[in-house]
């Protein structure tokens, strides 16, 4: 039996989800970056989608292909992806589960820098970038209901995790383990920690999709408790 729309929990709900990488320019041929293949941003996107959220999804240059029946907006710096995300408000909940660059370049050229054969090397000058969860999470007007960050940690995951999550005012971080040895950087499996106001859950390792399907079904849980954003 195939539920009718508004059936689905998340019916009539909007929820913006940021995925992927930012790439941020040196010159035309050359940029900074975080590792980020996409996948899970990408499965936790579809996942709200079959719960019947509308999606607005915010993704960086990814190799993932963002999924279908979502509305994709494709950006490449941080401060484009801040200003998708602003754009798309508001909405009932926002998953930033992004690999956002921390920095950018500031003196990036127009033109590409070429070596110069006498052995000097570009010195390159580095801004903070605006953090787009931090940013969403202390909104006073128009925060959305439930603002879900990620943390790709390699130590003392919980911890930092827990510290991130009163940092930037999210209501959750959805913390990661990702060592090397643990193979999940670029890898089909996640082993994620879900810290919430009331403590951390640690979830047994599973497929991206799977986490994707019980992060999606958590989030849908929670919106019940509050009326939607966007009223027809
Ligand atoms: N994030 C963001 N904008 C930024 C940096 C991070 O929205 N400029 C979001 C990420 O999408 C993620 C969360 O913040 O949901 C945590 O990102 P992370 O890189 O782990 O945290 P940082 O505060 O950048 O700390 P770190 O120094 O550990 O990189
Ligand atoms: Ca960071």
């Amino acid at each position: 039996v195939v539920p009718r729309a508004q059936e689905l929990p998340l019916a009539g709900r909007h929820v913006i989800v940021t995925s992927g990488p930012t790439h941020e320019p040196i010159d035309p041929v050359r940029y900074i970056a975080n590792r980020s293949s996409g996948a899970q941003g990408t499965a936790i996107a579809a996942a709200l989608r079959d719960l019947g959220a509308r999606v607005s999804f915010v993704t960086g240059p990814a190799e993932a292909p963002p999924p279908s029946g979502v509305e994709v907006i494709r950006v490449q710096t941080a401060r484009e992806m801040r200003e998708a995300v602003e754009a798309a408000l508001p909405a009932d909940a926002a998953v930033m589960a992004a690999a956002v660059a921390d920095w950018q370049v500031v003196n990036a050229r127009d033109s590409k820098i070429k070596k110069d054969g006498s052995g000097r090397l570009p010195v390159l000058e580095f801004a903070e970038n605006p953090d787009i969860l931090r940013w969403i999470g202390g909104l006073d007007e128009g925060r959305p209901d439930l603002v879900v960050g990620f943390a790709a940690e390699t130590d003392d995951v919980v911890a930092h995790a827990t510290a991130k999550r009163l940092k930037k005012g999210a209501d959750w971080i959805v913390a990661n383990d990702v060592r090397p040895e643990t193979g999940i950087m670029g890898g089909a499996e996640n082993a994620v920690t879900l810290i919430t106001g009331a403590g951390a859950e640690e979830w047994p390792r599973m497929d991206k999709s799977e986490v994707a399907r019980l992060l999606a079904s958590r989030i849908a849980d929670t919106l019940a408790e509050f009326l939607p954003s966007e009223t027809e």
